[in-house]
């Protein structure tokens, strides 16, 4: 192949994808979003591609660029301390695990197959053990869990899972954990936007010592991470493992990418304005899309809970069954996963409310119940998508204001 050749295959595929998510796929994938038009605009400047270390000339207004989201971080959370230097939620998580115990030490994390996050522990010489929780009612059985902290001591506690429904008892949980001097650890990689937005629980109030996560899956940021900490104590020995060039040298992160940091701020301007009415729209439309889904006749779990409190919602099918359904839903240009766990955050960001999760509902049960073929639901869908392309939840006069062009 030449190399006009060449660069034409490699437009065409990167043209198709952008096609087929911004104008014919609905997503419904918890852990995506959908970014501002001003966040993709923060990733493509010059700052994308500098260091924000002062060993290097010209990195003083990144500095204070990082100074002041992180200010904004601590503003929306309600936290005292902050790190926004991890590049994905994963580093957040191998960045408590690391910071917070030993070689040897137990970590309490729920299983994979419930839905916890399937971080490989045991190569970093720490054991994973599992955490007490009953799926059918989406509840850490504390009788269990107190049992468990008096024979194995553990020494960090995971709560918050990539399966993540409803609030869990953090209150209860942190304060066990804490009569045995350990650390309880809240990963809200899925729920952060619902705890920004106030329409989730409270982690750091209820006692979780650090809040880590993801910041664009319920958060509607840039792909990245971030650490929010109350405690002093806990919060100084993970991030020592994140201050590039620190005292010890560089552990996890050295450069924090400076055109993700500045689109995060804009993400957290956007949350601050209007964090509130986006995290309720997202439950909202949870609830009605289980809803509709319920009296169509797709089974649901946790109905007896009314189905979600987050933006997930659960579909109530055998493993072989919810895989082969991804494939038939895909193929309708109905995006979701191998579990069949809807997210609703994207939707909400483009503007779907309630009547248009009953339109995706029944969608959904033409596939499932009906087993009517994709391709004729697909025709449907498009139409839908295209009167949802604008994204909802940010300011719409950024460009005007931030001329950002030199
Ligand atoms: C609970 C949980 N923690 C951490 C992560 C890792 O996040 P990231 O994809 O940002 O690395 C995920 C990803 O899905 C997750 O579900």
């Amino acid at each position: 192949m030449d190399i006009d050749s060449e660069i034409l295959f490699f437009l065409r595929s990167i043209k198709k994808h952008e096609f087929l998510r911004k104008t014919q796929a609905i997503n419904l994938v918890a852990s995506e979003n959908r970014p501002s038009p001003i966040i993709n605009q923060l990733r493509s400047l010059d700052l994308d591609s500098r260091y924000s270390s002062d060993l290097y000339s010209g990195t003083s207004f990144i500095r204070s660029l990082i100074d002041q989201v992180e200010s904004l971080a601590r503003k929306l959370f309600s936290a005292e301390f902050v790190n926004i230097y991890p590049i994905s939620g994963n580093i957040t998580n191998l960045a408590f695990s690391l910071g917070l115990s030993s070689p040897g030490d137990k970590i309490v994390m729920l299983s994979n197959d419930l839905g916890g996050y399937p971080l490989n522990l045991t190569h970093f010489n720490r054991e994973r053990v599992s955490l007490p929780f009953d799926p059918s009612s989406a509840s850490v059985n504390l009788p269990e869990f107190t049992d468990l902290f008096s024979t194995s001591n553990p020494k960090i506690t995971v709560l918050g899972h990539s399966v993540m429904t409803f609030p869990l008892d953090v209150r209860s949980i942190s304060s066990i954990v804490h009569d045995y001097d350990n650390y309880c650890v809240y990963d809200g990689s899925h729920v952060l936007g619902l705890i920004s937005g106030k329409q989730f629980q409270q982690p750091l109030k209820e006692g979780a010592d650090l809040l880590v996560g993801s910041t664009h899956k319920s958060f509607p940021g840039p792909q990245g991470g971030i650490i929010l900490s109350n405690s002093e104590e806990a919060f100084n020995q993970v991030n020592q493992l994140l201050i590039p060039h620190g005292s010890e040298g560089i552990v996890l992160v050295d450069n924090p990418h400076p055109g993700r940091i500045a689109a995060l701020g804009a993400s957290l301007l956007e949350m601050i304005a209007f964090g509130e009415s986006y995290a309720k729209q997202i439950v909202a439309n949870s609830k009605s899309l289980a809803k509709s889904l319920d009296k169509e006749g797709v089974p649901v779990k946790l109905a007896h809970r009314g189905f979600s409190e987050s933006h997930q919602v659960l579909l109530d099918l055998p493993p072989e069954i919810c895989s082969h359904q991804k494939s038939r839903l895909e193929r309708a240009n109905l995006f979701s996963d191998v579990i069949l766990r809807f997210g609703t955050s994207e939707v909400t960001r483009l503007g779907m409310k309630e009547e248009e999760m009953k339109t995706i509902a029944h969608f959904i049960k033409r596939i499932i119940v009906d087993d009517e073929s994709p391709k004729t639901v697909k025709e449907e869908v498009i139409p839908l998508v295209k009167s949802f392309t604008k994204v909802h939840f940010t300011f719409d006069d950024w460009n005007e204001e931030l001329e950002l062009s030199p």
